[in-house]
């Protein structure tokens, strides 16, 4: 199991300095919309001068017509990061068309698309998708299988599942984890390390408890020590 940070600092100078400080651990680091709208891809480069092997999610969660994703994904994939996602809503039709698009590259990130968002309960789900979280998410997960992405992401609780549906391999990267029980925030389907190693996922990603810690490196190593 890999550990993503989620770099949502308010300024890029604090995303930074945060980088610096846990530039010996050996992690993911997740670059969303607050910081790439403001900073951009200058911000990326700035990542990979601290430590050129930090791996960059870009967490932008594509969802549009199947030719804009595509150009979009394209885009993507001449900027220096290692996995990018979509909205697995936004259809097969669309995932397959960045796939496509993507395989005429001689190398390209990791796509995963998202199935449910973790801030969504049962019912907030229901009243958009008219479905149950978990069945939804599971039906999500094989359409994004079958469009040949390469995984998926979901809440920790369905991650066995979906691995049961699609295959062993395919990645699930689980946001709403709350390692040792911290305040969960707006994060309705909140998961620790113990169950996200007991549903076999491939990657949690941490923000708020690291970076709005005294202390996130302690709280770093402690997160790579449990995994
Ligand atoms: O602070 P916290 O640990 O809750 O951060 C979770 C991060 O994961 C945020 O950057 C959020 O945008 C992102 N995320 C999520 N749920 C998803 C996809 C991404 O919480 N389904």
């Amino acid at each position: 199991m890999k550990l993503c940070i989620a770099l949502d600092k308010s300024s890029a100078k604090e995303n930074l300095e945060l980088a610096k400080e846990i530039k010996d651990f050996d992690v993911w680091l997740k670059v969303g919309f607050r910081s790439y709208i403001r900073d951009g891809k200058d911000f990326l480069n700035e990542l990979k001068k601290i430590n050129p092997n930090f791996k960059i999610f870009l967490d932008l969660k594509l969802y549009d017509i199947p030719n804009t994703m595509a150009d979009a994904a394209m885009e993507i994939a001449t900027l220096d990061v290692d996995m990018f996602n979509v909205h697995a809503s936004s259809g097969k039709i669309a995932m397959k068309t960045v796939m496509e698009r993507l395989s005429t590259l001689e190398k390209r990130p990791l796509v995963l698309a998202v199935t449910a968002l973790t801030s969504f309960d049962n019912d907030n789900f229901k009243d958009i998708y008219n479905d149950d979280i978990s069945t939804k998410a599971t039906q999500f997960a094989k359409d994004t299988f079958e469009a040949g992405l390469d995984g998926v992401v979901s809440s920790a609780f369905e991650s066995f599942d979906i691995k049961s549906n699609t295959s062993k391999e395919f990645i699930t990267l689980t946001p709403g984890i709350r390692p040792f029980g911290e305040d969960t925030g707006d994060q309705k389907r909140v998961a620790d390390i113990a169950l996200a190693k007991k549903e076999l996922v491939d990657f949690i990603v941490v923000g708020r408890p690291i970076y709005k810690s005294e202390n996130p490196k302690e709280v770093v190593k402690k997160i790579l020590d449990n995994i």
